[in-house]
């Protein structure tokens, strides 16, 4: 197989993105991961002031991420903007639990918080960070990526929306290689892979705003006790289950965690990480301590296949 050479794509990519837009103005949604953040930078060079950068706050993100993003584009003279969604997409994903049905009404509430601004701001392009494993597993059927929308009939125009993905054919090692090509920081280039639904897909069941806190801080916990050891992606997830646990001497049919770390190339297949059993330990015992509702923690020994990364 030939290899991948960074450089060229961006040239690549430069062009094709300046014959198509032309002197017209775009959009990028970002999620402070890797494919957003490196599509937006990439389309930044050739479009400067005539693209926008919007983070959609939807209340799913990690801790402080809104706030993170927008001082770090900004750091790069990016113009962006932080949107407040949180209302709206917690009215939406109200009372589902299905799987499925959570992740499509998510992509719906997600589109049309987009066209939204994209009208509001008169941009005539949409630029997504949509990369190649996202499509293939939402034409398999297997799950739907949030940001895959025509390979499942569903045409972007449905939204009024005209989109560019520079990054559609690379999977995660090349992305990452376009990442540090253009000079993104280190702490980006090699980010772990975040699910665009966010933490509704860390949530077994409803998502509420209550059980979101819950998995936020367990995710904090995870990211900064397996930082270390540089897994491709580790994170907590909260079970729909209940278990009786024993709090200050009293009954407590309380919330179980479970924790998953895996390595993995391309996210088709993956391992799962060998944890050392005190990484594990203080993980456990951070958890119990700092979030008073969980009385069980989990370790998943699942690879992919039979499992999938995620738990919905
Ligand atoms: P699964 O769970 O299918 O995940 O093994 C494969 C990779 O894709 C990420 N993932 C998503 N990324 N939107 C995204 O941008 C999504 O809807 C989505 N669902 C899963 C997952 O975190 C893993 O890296």
């Amino acid at each position: 197989m030939k290899k991948f050479k960074a450089k060229n794509f961006i040239k690549e990519k430069i062009a094709e993105i300046k014959k198509e837009v032309g002197s017209g103005k775009a959009l990028c949604a970002l999620s402070g991961g890797v494919d957003s953040t490196t599509a937006a930078v990439l389309a930044h060079k050739v479009l400067g002031n005539r693209l926008l950068c919007l983070f959609i706050d939807d209340g799913l993100m990690r801790e402080n991420e809104a706030r993170d993003v927008a001082v770090m584009f900004k750091a790069r003279g990016i113009r962006t903007k932080v949107l407040a969604a949180q209302k709206e997409f917690f009215e939406a994903l109200k009372g589902i639990e299905d799987p499925e049905e959570k992740r499509k009404t998510f992509r719906n509430i997600f589109y049309q918080t987009l066209a939204k601004a994209v009208k509001k701001e008169r941009a005539d392009y949409l630029i997504q960070g949509t990369i190649a494993a996202d499509i293939l597993e939402t034409k398999k059927g297997i799950k739907t990526q949030h940001n895959v929308l025509e390979q499942i009939g569903l045409s972007p125009e449905k939204y009024g929306l005209k989109i560019i993905e520079p990054l559609r054919t690379l999977y995660k090692n090349d992305v990452r290689e376009v990442a540090r090509s253009l000079g993104l920081p280190k702490k980006l280039s090699e980010r772990m892979p975040f699910p665009g639904p966010g933490l509704a897909t860390r949530v077994i069941g409803e998502v509420t705003p209550e059980r979101i806190k819950i998995i936020k801080r367990a995710t904090k916990i995870v990211e900064e006790e397996i930082k270390k050891l540089k897994p491709f992606q580790a994170f907590a997830v909260l079970l729909k289950d209940r278990a009786t646990g024993i709090v200050q001497e009293k009954r407590l049919f309380g919330d179980i965690i479970a924790i998953r770390s895996v390595e993995s190339k391309d996210a088709i297949k993956a391992k799962v990480t060998k944890v050392p059993w005190k990484i594990l330990e203080k993980i456990e015992k951070r958890i119990i301590k700092e979030i008073p509702s969980v009385v069980k923690v989990l370790y998943d020994l699942t690879p992919k296949p039979p499992s999938t990364i995620e738990y919905i």
